[in-house]
């Protein structure tokens, strides 16, 4: 089943109707089970590939496969059973007027007798530490309070695969995350299918098995964190930069010559290879 690919995407061109050439020779595929993150500056295009892979948008050349069948040839119905989408912005996402009404609507619509979708919404609020809204006037609630919630009206209806754009995008520090911890035990005990877009370097390295890093339209480098957070410069060029653990070490490395064997890219590692160093310099 690991290796079961679920979505295969080979895009060749978008251009929205203004002219706007967004896409351009995109090739993904994503197995199941896998955790995928899509990185990159404003205006790379993440979101635009979601709304393609959530057949939102249709490439102008190209084709997106959902188990082996083209999504063109689905109905909304038939992607939205398996491939649910968080929008980047929530409020083109809520529409209830209350918190409770609108984690509902998804899991009603599904079929499910009223004691299921209310233990659904319930359960997935308290996922998301908005437990305690569950009447709360939509409007009313702040902007990360409003993200929890989108993404508690996702988590109601159980997708194998999620869609993300920028899930973290406005949490705090702790939010963010107890998000992802969220979204990582979804993968792994879960088994769901994720793909996030993100341009949180920092977050990435932690959580995340493979990349994508997008700039212009373009795919420029794939592979784990190690294989894609290489050097500063070349980040850089994408607008976007290393986590910051490994562009202490890295200058460590190379302006100050301390002996580095590899980058870290998290606290842990760094830590564990600065202990090293230091154990050697002892010995
Ligand atoms: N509806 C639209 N019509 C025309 N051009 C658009 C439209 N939506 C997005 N674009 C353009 O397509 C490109 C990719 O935009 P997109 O929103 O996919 O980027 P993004 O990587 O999600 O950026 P961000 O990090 O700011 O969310 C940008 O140049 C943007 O201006
Ligand atoms: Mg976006």
């Amino acid at each position: 089943m690991e290796d079961v690919v679920r979505l295969r995407v080979a895009i060749d061109s978008f251009v929205y109707p203004d002219g706007t050439a967004a896409m351009h020779d995109i090739r993904i595929d994503v197995k199941n089970g896998e955790f995928v993150g899509l990185l990159g500056s404003n205006g790379s295009g993440k979101t635009t590939l979601l709304r393609i892979i959530d057949g939102l948008l249709k490439p102008s050349k190209g084709t997106v496969m959902l188990d082996g069948t083209d999504i063109r040839k689905l109905s909304s119905k038939e992607i939205y059973r398996k491939v649910g989408l968080i929008f980047q912005n929530p409020d083109d996402q809520l529409f209830a007027p209350t918190v409770s009404e609108d984690v509902a609507f998804g899991p009603l619509n599904m079929g499910f007798s009223k004691e299921e979708v209310m233990a659904r919404v319930k359960k997935a609020l308290a996922d998301v530490e908005m437990g305690g809204y569950l009447d709360k006037s939509i409007h009313t609630l702040s902007f990360g309070q409003k993200k929890r919630v989108c993404i508690a009206g996702l988590l109601a209806m159980g997708h194998e695969i999620l869609l993300l754009d920028e899930p973290t995008a406005g949490l705090d520090p702790m939010g963010e995350y107890k998000m992802m911890g969220l979204l990582v035990r979804l993968n792994r005990e879960g088994r769901v299918t994720i793909v996030m877009a993100t341009h949180s370097v920092d977050l990435v390295p932690l959580f995340l098995d493979r990349l994508y890093i997008l700039s212009k339209g373009r795919l420029v480098r794939s592979g784990s964190p190690e294989e894609v957070f290489t050097a500063p410069r070349d980040m850089e060029h994408v607008r976007l930069r290393l986590p910051q653990i490994a562009e202490l070490i890295y200058k460590l490395k190379h302006e100050d010559g301390l002996p580095f064997e590899k980058l870290p890219l998290t606290i842990g590692e760094a830590r564990r290879e600065i202990l090293r160093l230091m154990e050697n310099a002892h010995a």
